[in-house]
């Protein structure tokens, strides 16, 4: 241990001794910024990672960028846009994308509130707009909604600059996912009871109006702290396809990783493309990206297929992967499900860690030597046994030659998560992880 591991750890346990549970950081009043503005599933409670990052920084001057392969709503690269470095991210999801894309975009605040009030003069005078289809709209969205937001859809559509036009499509996503049948206290996709969908009223344009101008301010807000200087690169697509790209992400390249991967729950409990994918459907995806392929958002669970953990592997790839050869707490987990006569289960655990691993040899490849890596993550239960990522991420990440100096556990607030997540099939409520535990690394 370094004079600068033990400065960091001194500095969290000490903040913990001063009240036990500072790193909840439960008092926090969300305030109107562009963090709070915009729902995504387990995002990261921005002051903790940021007091977080604080540290490594006092204690290493030589800190020029930060990284989070899984970069979600984009929590770490504003945080690393405020502190002056550049910003590196990529998320598999397209509304995550879009996000972060919106939120590290330099914009003219005055072009945002002219466009934005011609774009609202342009949906309270138009009539007669045709109603946009996909398969399931009626499903999904009451006819009155769906000819609401073909109106708003159809008045971006007319706005020429597409960096102004992705703002538009992102407060657009807020009113789709809130004006839908799905039932809101779960990420999954729920359709509500009939006779609740029969009496749903939602008011599409006004809270488009609404939420447009808690944008406007937010991105006010967060301009006083934004370096125009920065330089900020987001990748949509795999973390391990983007990454193997070596043009991208060269050698011993990046300073800091600072991350909060999936726990690989993505089709049960936190469906990050669930949640997603009614939006998205009414966005024009080619705005959000060129490359984009459409065909991620024919299925409701395209999304969750497509990420870390989607696809289940045999036992024969598991065991010659060697993975749990990696890992002696996945690989006794792996063996009670498997005694258990759960080798669904099974598979599904250890088919995430090696899509994980993959990304964290990677990981291990670009991070330069001596710097941090930070890890937020949740140990979640399969069949009743808790899965303890902290101790298999502590294993992966070792045999590449990154070591962990220190790991702390808090509370979730309890607005980040919904409480209930998911059902199983005798529709029992699930509950979800109400602690995390942050895992300090460093390459040796
Ligand atoms: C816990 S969330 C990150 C939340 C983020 N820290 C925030 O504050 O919003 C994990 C993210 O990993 C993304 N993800 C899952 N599999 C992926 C993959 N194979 N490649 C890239 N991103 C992936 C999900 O889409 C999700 O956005």
């Amino acid at each position: 241990m370094n004079l600068a591991d033990k400065n960091i750890i001194n500095y969290i346990e000490n903040k913990k001794q001063e009240e036990e549970t500072y790193w909840d950081f439960k008092n926090i009043v969300p305030k109107d910024s562009i963090y709070y503005v915009h729902s995504y599933p387990a995002k990261m409670v921005p002051d903790m990672q940021a007091e977080l990052i604080n540290i490594v920084l006092q204690n290493d001057k030589n800190i020029k960028n930060i990284f989070d392969p899984y970069m979600g709503s984009g929590t770490i690269l504003i945080e690393g846009l405020c502190r002056q470095l550049d910003v590196i991210g990529i998320d598999i999801n397209p509304l995550a994308y879009l996000m972060t894309l919106v939120r590290t975009s330099k914009i003219s605040i005055s072009t945002l509130k002219r466009k934005s009030e011609k774009l609202l003069n342009l949906i309270n005078n138009t009539q007669n707009v045709e109603d946009y289809q996909f398969d399931g709209i009626d499903k999904w969205f009451n006819n009155d909604i769906i000819h609401q937001l073909s109106k708003i859809r159809y008045c971006i559509l007319q706005e020429d600059d597409i960096l102004y036009r992705r703002i538009f499509w992102l407060a657009f996503a807020e009113i789709v996912r809130l004006s839908n049948n799905s039932q809101k206290s779960t990420f999954k996709l729920h359709i509500k009871k009939q006779n609740v969908i029969d009496n749903f009223e939602y008011d599409c344009i006004k809270n488009f109006s609404k939420q447009l101008e808690k944008d406007i301010n937010s991105f006010n807000d967060l301009y006083k702290s934004f370096s125009i200087k920065n330089n900020s690169k987001i990748y949509l697509g795999d973390t391990i396809n983007v990454m193997k790209d070596k043009r991208k992400f060269k050698d011993s390249s990046i300073d800091l990783i600072v991350t909060s991967p999936p726990y690989g729950d993505n089709h049960t409990t936190v469906t990050y493309g669930q949640f997603s994918v009614l939006p998205l459907r009414w966005i024009d995806i080619n705005d959000i990206n060129q490359d984009i392929d459409d065909s991620i958002l024919k299925t409701l669970t395209e999304i969750d297929n497509e990420s870390l953990g989607g696809t289940n592997y045999s036992i024969k790839k598991i065991y010659d992967s060697c993975i749990l050869k990696k890992s002696k707490t996945l690989s006794s987990t792996f063996e009670t499900l498997i005694n258990s006569k759960e080798e669904l289960k099974a598979r599904k655990v250890a088919s995430f860690y090696i899509d994980f691993y993959n990304s964290c040899i990677e990981l291990a490849r670009v991070l330069k030597k001596d710097k941090y890596a930070i890890f937020t993550i949740g140990n979640r239960r399969v069949n009743g046994i808790i899965v303890r990522f902290d101790l298999i991420l502590s294993e992966l990440l070792s045999t590449l030659g990154i070591k962990r100096i220190y790991d702390f556990d808090r509370n979730i607030p309890s607005k980040r998560i919904p409480t209930k997540i998911s059902r199983l099939k005798d529709n029992k409520p699930v509950y979800s992880i109400q602690t995390e535990t942050t895992l300090i690394f460093r390459k040796d």
